[in-house]
């Protein structure tokens, strides 16, 4: 009996003093357990006198009964502050600045091509979007430009299905011109972006895949100064409202006359720096009025339509807006140069 006084003792006295939820199931199992003292006390019950043995076993019974009531609280409140001591090392502290997530932008390419679009788009031209595996009789013949003729080799042609070479990669956005009237009738206001091959050298300014912007316009009375018009416009809203264009007589063979057109720089304000090249003005692409042989070509009455074309490179003009030095740079696929536009908002 005085072994059963000092174990209540002892368990009450160590009940006291749980400070942590480790603390409590050591003692469950040190007292109420199946090797815990009361058990081995309970167990122990067979070696007493018969006399005894009552007495000492509703003892034990009330012992065990006493300390799973006592105990019961205790492990409750133990259980609770783990778990909120848990979620304290757990938590988020909502006063913390966020982790601003990675939005991904446009390509400047492609958002240059949107900037144009809507630019044209203002001047009542529509966008259209042709294939970039072409045949010779678009790239090349409905253009003015015979299988024999010498212009045919400047094009450095990417060949798809040899050997006559008449399918091929695209060397320009030009082709669409003659898809286009074959399926409309004037009045014809288009743009075409896109992507052009040639096979060349790279380098700083060169690559064998680029973007190019086609433009058309043909109806009665088109004339060279509507070319110059719409141009100058397109130069304006591009790259600020002091902008001048500059023609110069040029060659290609699907215009008559055909012209290159520049656009003053605006860096120094047309007076000569780095940018262009100290000449004041900053190459944009080639131009013209549509030669006859090309309306005629798609059932156009050349004595009755006329029109113009043009044609540039959007990752010049890109170049131009942002001091790109590197065409390489475009399809290079570096963050930090697409980076740099992603923050302008281009
Ligand atoms: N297709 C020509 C090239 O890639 C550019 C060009 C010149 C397009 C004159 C035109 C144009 O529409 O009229 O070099």
């Amino acid at each position: 009996m005085s072994d059963i006084q000092s174990i209540r003792t002892q368990a009450l006295e160590r009940l006291e003093h749980l400070s942590t939820l480790e603390d409590a199931q050591t003692w469950e199992a040190d007292y109420l357990g199946p090797k815990g003292a009361v058990k081995l006390f309970q167990r122990s019950l067979g070696s007493l006198s018969a006399e005894e043995r009552p007495a000492a076993g509703r003892a034990a019974n009330d012992l065990s009964r006493e300390l799973t009531e006592a105990f019961a609280p205790i492990l409750e409140r133990l259980q609770a502050e783990s778990l909120t001591a848990g979620m304290a090392s757990d938590s988020i502290d909502v006063t913390l600045p966020g982790r601003t997530p990675t939005v991904g932008a446009a390509h400047p390419i492609n958002a240059m091509i949107d900037e144009l679009i809507e630019i044209f788009a203002h001047m009542g031209f529509q966008s259209v979007f042709g294939p970039e595996v072409e045949t010779g009789r678009y790239n090349f013949d409905l253009l003015n430009i015979p299988a024999d003729h010498p212009a045919r080799d400047v094009w450095d042609t990417m060949i798809v299905q040899a050997p006559n070479a008449e399918i091929i990669m695209r060397t320009h956005t030009s082709p669409m011109q003659a898809r286009t009237m074959e399926r409309m009738e004037p009045p014809v206001r288009v743009i075409v972006p896109g992507k052009a091959y040639r096979f060349e050298a790279q380098d700083a300014s060169h690559e064998w895949q680029f973007t190019q912007l086609e433009g058309l316009m043909v109806d009665k009375d088109v004339r060279l100064s509507d070319l110059k018009g719409v141009l100058q416009e397109m130069a304006r809203q591009l790259f600020g409202p002091e902008r001048k264009v500059r023609f110069r007589c040029d060659f290609f063979p699907f215009v008559e006359p055909g012209v290159d057109f520049s656009v003053d720089c605006a860096v120094c304000d047309g007076k000569g720096c780095r940018v262009c090249k100290y000449t004041g003005w900053l190459e944009m692409g080639g131009a013209g009025m549509v030669h006859p042989n090309v309306l005629r070509g798609v059932g156009y009455d050349p004595k009755v339509y006329s029109g113009f074309a043009f044609g540039l490179g959007i990752e010049r003009i890109i170049m131009m807006k942002y001091g790109v030095n590197d065409i390489r740079a475009f399809q290079a696929n570096d963050l930090r140069f697409l980076e740099r536009f992603a923050a302008a908002g281009a």
